[in-house]
């Protein structure tokens, strides 16, 4: 009877152990919506280890029915705990069949991490020869991302490899410098997450730089490291499959960490897309290692189709200037200038912050401020008289803000894992009606095109994309879409919000209104001022409202450097003028009606000279300085308008832009007729000053064709002369 018992009570512990495991097969195996089909191979697979279980349930039973068992006896039947994994073994499927447009969605992901404790999986019947760490550096992918992890996940697990997944997320809004945040994870990785939860305490032997946007073909392709950097993606769909599409060691690479270590990880000095990669075959090379790589049947991957945002252009935002140095000597196929093609640059130097982590079920996502300057604050004063402020904007609460990213519980995944997770803004929307607005994003995201019939819920998806949604453009009357960048136009006064180049430009409206997302304090976001500062006195003789911008700026990683402030006043005065003139709207296209009207450059200071670092620190730590900074005064135009203030501080040794935020104003009359006004007064000015332009135009034209026909004339005289000296001697004789 006790035996008999004993026995059921196996039989149903066996059993759930069983059908827990196919279960759990069934869900890696059989993604129904992803159309994964079953291949002859899963089928035997499947066979097989049931009839496994079957054998080894039967031949232990017996034996141990006197004993009482416990789930982790019964783990034997899957294996031993102390044996090493078969990375190599029956589970895997060979080629797999891979939808590269597919959009999974965040349950399909989740059904497929299943086994997954924040971001990391065990096997529990054998001991896996490698802890690995898929880093995948991330901006604003979070599509690619689903898509990725549910197809990876579950073809490691069947690779019984034990696993974390990292997505090393940018924090700043500049252009994507994967090479510094994959050196900044690197060493966030290696030095802090080696003993973090029971069962993993170990320290990663093997880290794989994902892109987000690989899907692998064949789950043949161990993830894991070998003596040599390997690059796991040797075929990719995009090139036909073929080696050698630009780089040997891009897409999907492993690395052990000492080889890591050993290269100096990657260069920071890429900003925008491409090169890193290049420059990291270089350098391998250069350090007597040298690259394995997969074959192409294994190492083959599909890209997820899509277009590069204005985040990987190498030509704009924080870092470009830098950029295009590098490009001219690392990139350079220019053989002479090979040997300078290995940067010192790299793990040793790499500075950054951790702004926060973000644990869920399916990852572990680590904001990294890869930045060496950080602005803590930003005053802007506006003064009409000498001495005496009138608007006082500042950005103080960015700090604060910014550091409020929590650590997420996974109790309900479908909860917690949500599609962009704001971290940082909790945004306002300032609605500019009767306004002609523009979109300049990029088509490749559904993100865009979709209509919302629901201001709410457009504003609630705009939040949660954050930086990647600027504003909410009303077309028509009661739809809404999604924008990353958007122009206003507001009494034939025109100016852009968002970042991002003028590309892509897709619409023209009038009559429409745009709702722009507004993050107080955040300098990623265009800063807002609400109150517009005052014009007084009359039209000419009034005095010219100033500014100048206090700020803190935190350094972290100080070279010998000076830093230059760069202001840039944009307006549309320029295209009122021409409306005044043509008493319509302009011909041209009107975004070009943002004119640059004022510039100004002015050096601040310098790191390394003792006197003006007493000067302008007002306080210093071991691992970051903090500056503060006035700039000098600078004058502004008595026309009223709105205005973009374009703010950069500007490393000299460089000419990188280290820190960008833009403000946004208006300048008003103090009565409607002044400013009216000072508007005629203006245009008066510029047509004359246009006038004066089209004179000096002229002349200068006279001038040339005098030049012109003077020397012709003079080369005629030549010519002549020339003839008359070459005329042959007549001999006679
Ligand atoms: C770029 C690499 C890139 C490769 C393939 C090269 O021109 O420099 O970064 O991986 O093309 O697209
Ligand atoms: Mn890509």
């Amino acid at each position: 009877m006790q035996n008999y018992r004993l026995k059921c009570l196996v039989l149903v512990f066996a059993s759930s152990v069983i059908s827990t495991f196919l279960m759990h097969s069934y869900l890696y195996y059989n993604h129904e919506r992803m159309k994964l089909q079953a291949t002859e191979r899963e089928k035997i697979a499947f066979q097989h280890i049931s009839e496994k279980l079957r054998k080894d349930f039967t031949a232990n039973s017996g034996a141990s029915s006197t004993t009482q068992r416990t789930l982790s006896d019964l783990k034997h039947l899957l294996g031993n705990s102390n044996q090493a994994c078969k990375h190599f073994n029956s589970f895997l499927l060979g080629n797999l069949s891979v939808n590269a447009s597919y959009k999974a969605t965040i349950l399909e992901a989740t059904k497929a991490g299943i086994n997954l404790h924040e971001g990391c999986f065990q096997p529990t019947h054998c001991r896996s020869k490698q802890k690995v760490a898929v880093v995948i550096p991330f901006k604003n992918r979070h599509q690619h991302l689903l898509t990725l992890l549910t197809y990876l996940i579950p073809m490691l697990q069947r690779q019984n490899i034990m696993y974390c997944i990292f997505v090393a997320e940018q924090f700043d809004d500049g252009s994507f410098n994967k090479a510094r945040v994959m050196n900044a994870a690197f060493k966030e990785i290696s030095t802090k997450w080696n003993s973090h939860q029971d069962g993993l305490m170990r320290k990663f032997d093997c880290f794989v730089f994902h892109d987000v946007d690989m899907l692998p073909e064949n789950d043949q392709n161990l993830y894991m490291c070998g003596k040599m950097p390997k690059h796991l993606s040797p075929a990719i769909d995009k090139f036909n499959y073929t080696t050698g599409y630009g780089t040997k060691y891009g897409g999907v690479t492993a690395m052990s960490p000492e080889n890591y270590r050993l290269v100096n990880g990657h260069s920071n000095r890429f900003w925008g897309w491409g090169g890193e990669d290049n420059d990291m075959e270089e350098r391998i090379n250069k350090t007597g290692l040298s690259i394995a790589s997969v074959n192409e049947t294994v190492g083959r991957y599909k890209m997820i189709p899509h277009v590069h945002p204005w985040w990987f252009s190498p030509s704009t935002g924080v870092g470009s200037s830098y950029r295009k140095i590098v490009q001219k000597t690392l990139t350079s196929s220019d053989k002479e200038k090979k040997t300078e093609k290995v940067d010192t640059s790299g793990l040793s130097n790499i500075k950054y912050n951790l702004m926060g982590v973000q644990k869920t079920k399916l990852w572990n996502k680590i904001i990294l401020d890869i930045r060496s300057y950080e602005l803590e604050n930003a005053t802007i004063e506006f003064a009409r008289y000498k001495g005496s402020g009138v608007n006082i904007y500042s950005m103080s609460e960015l700090h604060k803000a910014r550091r409020q990213i929590n650590k997420t519980t996974e109790q309900n995944v479908a909860e917690t894992i949500r599609d962009e997770p704001d971290l940082v803004c909790m945004p306002t929307y300032h609605r500019f009606d009767k306004m002609t607005i523009n979109r300049t994003t990029s088509m490749y995201d559904k993100r865009y095109t979709t209509v919302y019939r629901d201001l709410d819920e457009a504003k609630q998806k705009c939040t949660e994309m954050q930086t990647s949604c600027r504003a909410i453009v009303e077309q028509v009357k009661g739809r809404f879409t999604l924008r990353t960048t958007a122009f206003v136009q507001e009494n034939n006064l025109r100016y852009k919000y968002g970042l991002g180049e003028q590309y892509d430009v897709q619409e023209h409206h009038y009559s429409t209104a745009v709702y722009v997302k507004l993050c107080p304090g955040d300098p990623r976001y265009l800063q807002f001022f609400t109150e517009p500062v005052m014009l007084y006195g009359d039209e000419e003789m009034g005095p010219s409202p100033r500014y100048h911008t206090d700020m803190f700026m935190r350094v972290f990683h100080a070279t010998n450097t000076s830093f230059v402030y760069k202001s840039q006043m944009m307006t549309s005065h320029r295209a009122i003028m021409e409306e005044r003139v043509m008493n319509k709207l302009a011909e041209k296209p009107w975004w070009d009606s943002l004119s640059k009207i004022q510039y100004t450059k002015t050096k601040l200071v310098t790191l390394s000279d003792q006197n003006s670092y007493e000067k302008f620190a007002i306080e210093r730590t071991k691992s970051s300085q903090l500056l503060k900074i006035r700039t000098p005064v600078n004058g502004l135009l008595r026309v009223p308008g709105c205005y973009v203030l374009k703010n950069s501080i500007v490393e000299e040794s460089t000419s990188t832009a280290v820190l960008e935020w833009n403000s946004w104003f208006q300048m008003k009359a103090v009565s409607e007729d002044m400013e009216k006004k000072m508007l005629d007064k203006m245009l008066e000015k510029s047509m004359e000053a246009g006038r004066q332009f089209n004179k000096m135009m002229y002349d200068k034209r006279n001038i040339v064709e005098k030049w012109a026909a003077d020397r012709q004339k003079k080369n005629i005289e030549i010519q002549k002369e020339n003839l008359r000296h070459q005329r042959p001697q007549m001999h006679h004789g």
